[in-house]
């Protein structure tokens, strides 16, 4: 499907509500899957992504309800608790989602069961070794396809407690090897090498699983074996998904826009640190922690932007923003640097080269290396023709470049926007901007 993102003529106005977090989602269905007892989830993100996690828990035992409520899902789940997952009838289907396949992978590996985990052509691309390197030290055991790419098959088992030093920032990987070690008798730690997302050890306690943490060292750890028990969660709103609307906002003169209930999770925030460094007008107003902080961003444009260097130790914070940052980089005074950001080429597609490719094809000043990508600016984009290669924070990020373009951009494959954000255009919508699909 393409998507034709015109150039807006007034400003981006009005408040909207956006979708669930979706690491939030995927977390709070799979530790209620592994609960013992019915949990209640409500707020839950109803978009691709998570529909693999719902479906992918079902096929294993647990059973799930849900309703369509305001825009998200409100889920009954009974877990399987301390009888453990079954055997699906096939093949689990992950689709496009790697939190999926890799949380998967460490909810599997201590159970005596064989599951075999498929994706879609995107994940199929994607390492999974960094998943299956640690399980594989506790005692799980893997059979991979080519190279470390799924389709994998788990033999789970009985597991050992490791301390383990993350080669990679991921918190897809710090997840795995935590929910792992719920089943391993003893202390499992990760120590993470940057600072990653650390929802797991927020609402796992809220699952009766105490998570160690130790934020000098970076180092988290959880005490097994312990089973977790049923929860009530409400997801807050995905400020990946709300990233999208900041920068929309930005791009367009006179823009005043009010985001509630945004998860401001401060390993997830990055984007707004380094935009609010650029100088764009952005008021943080926290209203609860719950055990995530949330609040209610508003942004105004019209500060001039100054480029901005992000370092390697920021980029885990805002690894799914680069995209979206590197559209706003365009338009700012000199040169903004991403530095470190090698983790882009194994994401829903190599995002280093797509972007560097997109925002050329746009009139886009771009330089691009190894690990890292220079845009320069001032620069007014062009319109013209994209492909969002399948990956939805690219998707977004070109529709976003077309508002401010001097015509239209047009962007092929942009139904992959269901992966994350499947209300992206009618939130857009709502704040004033209007769009065609075609
Ligand atoms: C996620 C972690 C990040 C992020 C992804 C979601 C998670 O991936 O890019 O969209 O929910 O843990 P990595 O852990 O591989 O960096």
């Amino acid at each position: 499907m393409r998507y034709h993102a015109r150039p807006v003529d007034g400003p981006l106005a009005g408040e909207v509500t956006v979708p669930g977090d979706k690491s939030l989602s995927h977390r709070a269905v799979l530790f209620s899957a592994m609960a013992e007892g019915t949990s209640a989830l409500t707020g839950v993100l109803d978009s691709a992504d998570v529909r693999s996690t719902i479906e992918a828990v079902r096929a294993l035992g647990a059973r799930v309800e849900t309703a369509r409520v305001g825009g998200g899902l409100d889920i009954g789940v009974v877990g399987w608790g301390a009888s453990g997952p079954l055997a699906p009838g096939g093949p689990v289907d992950c689709g496009n989602s790697g939190t999926t396949a890799r949380l998967l992978m460490g909810v599997l590996a201590g159970w005596d069961v064989e599951v075999t985990l498929t994706g879609d052509e995107s994940l199929s691309r994607r390492p999974m070794a960094r998943v299956t390197a640690p399980l594989e030290r506790m005692g799980a055991a893997f059979t991979m396809a080519e190279g470390d790419r799924l389709p994998v098959t788990v033999h789970g088992g009985p597991l050992a407690p490791i301390d383990y030093e993350l080669p990679v920032a991921s918190a897809q990987v710090k997840t795995a090897v935590l929910l792992a070690g719920t089943r391993a008798p003893g202390r499992t730690l990760v120590r993470e090498p940057a600072p990653c997302r650390d929802h797991t050890e927020r609402l796992l306690p809220l699952f009766g699983v105490p998570v160690g943490t130790d934020a000098v060292e970076r180092t988290a750890w959880v005490d097994g074996p312990v089973v977790p028990r049923a929860a009530h969660y409400d997801v807050p709103g995905d400020p990946s998904s709300a990233a999208f609307l900041v920068a929309a906002a930005l791009m367009v003169s006179g823009s005043d826009i009010v985001l509630p209930r945004v998860a401001l999770n401060p390993t997830r925030i990055g984007f707004l640190r380094v935009l609010e460094r650029m100088g764009a007008d952005i008021t943080v107003d926290l209203a609860v922690i719950d055990p995530e902080p949330v609040g209610t961003l508003r942004v105004r444009s019209g500060a001039t932007l100054a480029a901005t260097i992000v370092t390697p130790d920021e980029v885990p914070s805002l690894i799914d923003e680069v995209p979206v940052l590197a559209i706003v980089a365009s338009m700012a005074e000199g040169t903004t640097r991403f530095a470190g950001v090698g983790e882009l080429r194994v994401k829903e597609s190599d995002r280093l080269e797509a972007l560097a490719e997109g925002l050329r094809a746009l009139g886009g000043r771009v330089r691009s290396g190894d690990d890292w990508l220079e845009v320069e600016g001032p620069v007014r984009l062009a319109g013209g023709a994209v492909d969002s290669r399948g990956d939805h924070r690219l998707a977004m990020a070109y529709a976003v470049a077309g508002l401010a373009a001097t015509d239209t951009v047009s962007i092929d494959r942009f139904e992959a926007v269901d992966v994350s954000y499947p209300t992206f255009t009618e939130d857009l919508a709502a704040l004033g901007v209007g769009g065609a699909l075609r």
